[in-house]
């Protein structure tokens, strides 16, 4: 491990997560439909896996997001200009934090979220040397577990305003309902007066929906298979790969993207020791990607009480960056 690396506080103990990855994969391979939560997409291949994704030429959402932090990140700075302390939910490579540090040169620690414990630890060396005197507080946690998200925050110095940063529309992984639960409780923990600085999908073509999602190099295909190779490395699987095919699946009727394993044949599967059956065309669910466009962010964020302060459209498809506050004293409704 680097030295430059500081000490992580591992929230979600290794052993506890290991069991929670059991219980959600036997449960989802039992459930009908067949379901396992895309947190689990996150091991280190999968960390990379994505980062490669990010890389392709169809999926736009990090080129579209990357272009509007570059041009308007500035005007945030004018929100933020005193001390604050800015936490990152869901950090994975650490790349567009860059572009928010750097107009924030008040910034009082940097406080990264992720599962994915190495690959975070890796970036995170890498960002400290570019910002040698900010104090940096990894943290290993599920941040879609709310007991774990309001701990991990609390690891924040308490004096500072609090500034949320939550990049690549990774809010749309979760449905409507969950999202408006999130947010309230992520304005909860961080408390009156913080700041959200959000990216929020609202592409509708599908077209280009099923092309970022299921890209030509077959990248994605690869990143949502590794899902069953880790099943297979982490609880005793015998997935036979070849056998299943990644598909995207716009619904157009949920505003979303799903990603699904269809497998190509009849066939049982075991993992720790039980079997579960797949008919030829049977999927697992491994992922929503909602897309805010019929029902608009920012009526979600205010009805859990998130006050939008910016709005900046990306030109190359439907991409939004969205800054919001939590106002200090509720306003009066009589
Ligand atoms: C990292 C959750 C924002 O939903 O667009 C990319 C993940 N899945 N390609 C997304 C993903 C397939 C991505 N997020």
């Amino acid at each position: 491990m680097n030295a430059a690396v500081p000490r992580p506080v591992i929230e979600d103990q290794p052993v506890f997560m290991a069991a929670a990855f059991a219980h959600d994969v036997l449960a989802g391979l039992a459930a009908e439909p067949k379901t396992i939560p895309c947190t689990w997409l996150y091991d280190r291949e999968g960390s990379e896996l994505f980062e490669a994704i990010t890389r392709t030429q169809a999926y736009y959402p990090t080129r579209a997001e990357t272009g509007l932090l570059q041009s308007h990140m500035a005007e945030l700075a004018t929100l933020a200009s005193g001390p604050v302390a800015v936490i990152e939910i869901g950090a994975g490579s650490i790349t567009k934090t860059r572009l928010l540090l750097s107009v924030l040169p008040a910034a009082t620690a940097y406080l990264p979220i992720d599962i994915s414990a190495e690959f975070m630890l890796e970036s995170l060396a890498s960002l400290r040397l570019d910002f040698p005197g900010l104090p940096c507080i990894p943290v290993i946690a599920d941040f879609t577990d709310r007991d774990s998200l309001h701990k991990a925050i609390a690891r924040c110095p308490s004096h500072a305003r609090r500034l949320a940063f939550f990049p690549g529309s990774t809010i749309g992984n979760l449905t409507p309902d969950a999202a408006l639960d999130f947010l309230n409780a992520l304005g909860e923990s961080l408390g009156p007066g913080s700041l959200l600085a959000i990216g929020a999908d609202a592409t509708s073509d599908a077209d280009i929906l099923k092309r970022a999602y299921d890209d030509p190099e077959g990248i994605t295909a690869a990143f949502n298979l590794n899902l069953l190779a880790r099943v297979n490395r982490e609880l005793g699987g015998d997935f036979r790969l070849e056998t299943f095919r990644h598909e995207a699946r716009v619904n157009q009727a949920k505003d979303r993207v799903e990603m699904h394993l269809v497998s190509n044949t009849n066939q049982e599967v075991n993992v720790l020791g039980r079997a579960f059956h797949f008919r030829e065309g049977e999927s697992i669910h491994t992922e929503n990607s909602h897309k805010f466009g019929n029902i608009r962010f920012e009526h979600l964020a205010a009805r859990a009480g998130w006050r939008s302060q910016m709005v900046w459209k990306s030109s190359e498809h439907q991409f939004e960056f969205h800054v919001l506050d939590r106002p200090a004293e509720p306003a009066l409704t009589f």
